[in-house]
């Protein structure tokens, strides 16, 4: 039996942009897939297919066991949606915007308004609550959408770079929220640039460039595939250069590395923080003085230039490290509700 999301060969061109490629998805019920890739992998694509906000060109999907292409209307009833960029009525209060999302999907008024509540106050939006959504600021807006795409407790989620834009504590409470959404049966496929976040909520991962799935697995067995974790050492005296490096050597799994001018070493190494702190114990017993020391996992990049040979910024269109400075053509407003029609 498929899973509560499921896609096949799924293929989306717009001109000569092939956004799909033949992507193929399959997220068990109850689960998180991240599906993760640089700007223009063919993420938020893949979403609208997924969303019956666009009709693929090929290819077949099931979401909440029911035909994407051949049903959507009934699909919409199932799902949730937060979209890349927020999709908030600005003139209506943050109370209001909720309130007008639980009324669209037919919550009754005193339903309605309680479950606005709860969601304000989860998403630390009580005190803006009464006032337009104009006034705020891009973090609370977001905060807005997703509480949104909650009001129905749907059974799929989709949530295309849920934590874009949001500071380091919103993103964490937003994990905290994804996390028992998920704890309650929810099936979710979230995108994200960030390694870090598809290792944290994601069971499974499908990196996804130029349209096609490149990898898949959990998030350490792609690590394990990119071999990137490393301990880097910054040692405080030149001359015990070499005694560090003889310390890590013991450590290491692989060459050490030394850039002169920083006094770092670097090393690769598995075995995580346990290991970080080994390592401090054998430089301390040794009197070797450390001014800084760190485990770096791998980061998206590191994936992508391992799976693919070339950096992820490389892809796309050239926009480089620059987010949300155009939306590729896609209209914002993504949000899934009754009636809507296919757009090509
Ligand atoms: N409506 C459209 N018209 C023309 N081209 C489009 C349209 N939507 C997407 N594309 C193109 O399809 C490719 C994939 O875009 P998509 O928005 O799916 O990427 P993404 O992975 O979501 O990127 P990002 O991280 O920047 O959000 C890009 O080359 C984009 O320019
Ligand atoms: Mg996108």
């Amino acid at each position: 039996m498929p899973g509560a999301i499921y896609a096949e060969g799924l293929v989306k061109t717009f001109g000569d942009v092939r956004a799909l490629d033949g992507v193929d998805l399959d997220v068990p019920q109850g689960t998180v897939l991240g599906l993760l890739g640089p700007n223009g992998a063919g993420k938020t694509t893949a979403v609208r297919c997924l969303t019956t906000l666009l009709r693929p060109d090929a290819g077949r999907a099931v979401v909440a066991g029911v035909d994407v292409l051949r049903h959507p209307e009934e699909v919409r009833r199932s799902i949730g949606l937060s979209g890349q960029f927020a999709a908030v009525d600005e003139y209506l209060t943050g109370r209001e915007n909720l309130r007008m999302v639980g009324r669209l999907y037919q919550l009754g008024a005193r339903e309605a308004k309680a479950r606005a509540d709860e969601l304000l106050d989860r998403f630390h939006l009580a005190d803006a609550a009464d006032r337009i959504a104009k006034t705020y600021s891009g973090g609370m807006r977001r905060r807005l959408d997703l509480a949104a795409a909650l009001v129905v407790r749907p059974p799929v989620m989709f949530m295309d770079e849920p934590t874009t834009g949001l500071d380091p504590r919103n993103r964490q409470q937003l994990w905290d929220v994804i996390q028992e959404l998920v704890a309650g049966g929810t099936t979710l496929l979230l995108t994200t640039q960030y390694l870090e976040e598809a290792d944290h909520l994601a069971h499974d991962i499908a990196v996804v460039d130029q349209g096609r799935v490149i990898a898949r697995g959990t998030s350490d067995q792609l690590k394990a595939r990119t071999g990137g974790e490393r301990v880097e050492v910054v040692v405080h005296d030149r001359e015990r250069i070499g005694d560090a490096r003889a310390v890590l050597a013991g450590f290491g799994e692989g060459g050490t590395a030394y850039e002169e001018h920083t006094r770092r070493l670097t090393v690769p190494v598995s075995g995580g923080a346990r290991l970080l702190a080994e390592v401090i114990r054998e430089l301390d017993a040794r009197g070797i003085e450390i001014d800084d020391i760190a485990l770096r996992r791998p980061t998206l990049d590191d994936v992508f230039i391992s799976l693919t040979g070339h950096a992820a910024a490389l892809n796309g269109e050239g926009e480089g490290g620059d987010r949300n400075d155009g939306n590729d053509g896609n209209d914002g407003n993504d949000r899934t509700g009754a009636g809507g029609k296919w757009s090509e």
